[in-house]
């Protein structure tokens, strides 16, 4: 039997504008010991998101800061990105982070940000992905965990849970629906990150030492190992 490897628990820094569902699965699932991951910081840029409240209410103190006081947006990110970097996290995870990042902010953290996006990229990138997916017809629909680019939505995608479209279907019981499959698909990468079997390397994905050719179906495939 392989020797259990023991590693440094990944450090977290998440950005959230919202409601905050999913850093709350991801809260629990560290507090619980289920991710070998720690959150180290949580901030946005709306002072009075539900998710900042829950980053309190786990013994977090989150910050935001007011893109209004920033002449434009590589100022607000040079500044909150100073701040996350003072936490050295190993990943950034965009969980409802609803604004536009600089180019340069992309740049620095390439390979070390994942965002979680409500559609099956390429498929429906932006917002209102629930309606697009009902409106074009779509058989499935789902959600996809990407590595962040400088193209909005475009990056590498490395997982994505996906569920039939039913004919009955409203937005709100689509978007339910891929809500749950996020609150699962979303700590199962960051697990393969903090196991370390998914990395960034040569600017793509890799997972277990080989490039990822094609994103990973939620539920993985369980490792004969
Ligand atoms: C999720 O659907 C995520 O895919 C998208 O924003 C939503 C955030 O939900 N980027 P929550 O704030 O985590 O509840």
């Amino acid at each position: 039997m392989a020797e259990a490897v023991t590693r440094a628990p990944l450090r977290i820094a998440v950005l959230a504008s919202g409601r905050g569902s999913n850093l709350q699965v991801l809260l629990e699932a560290c507090q619980q010991g289920r991710l070998n991951a720690e959150i180290v910081l949580v901030a946005g840029d709306r002072a009075g998101a539900p998710a900042l409240a829950r980053a309190a209410a786990a013994g977090i103190a989150p910050f935001s800061l007011d893109p209004k006081a920033f002449p434009d947006r590589a100022t607000f990110d040079a500044a909150l990105f100073r701040q996350v970097g003072e936490q050295r996290p190993d990943l950034v995870v965009l969980a409802g982070y609803m604004r536009i990042l600089a180019a340069e902010t992309v740049e620095a953290w390439q390979g070390r940000m994942i965002n979680i996006h409500p559609s099956l990229l390429p498929r429906h990138r932006g917002l209102h992905t629930h309606r697009k997916a009902l409106a074009q017809g779509d058989a499935e629909h789902g959600s996809s965990v990407h590595f962040v680019s400088a193209e909005l939505d475009g990056g590498p995608v490395i997982a994505q849970a996906a569920t039939a479209v039913r004919p009955d279907d409203d937005e709100s019981t689509l978007s339910q629906r891929v809500l749950q499959l996020e609150h699962q698909l979303l700590p199962a990468v960051v697990g393969l990150i903090a196991e370390r079997r998914l990395q960034w390397r040569h600017h793509a994905p890799w997972l277990d030492g080989a490039p990822l050719d094609r994103p990973l179906a939620w539920p993985f495939p369980v490792r004969a190992d």
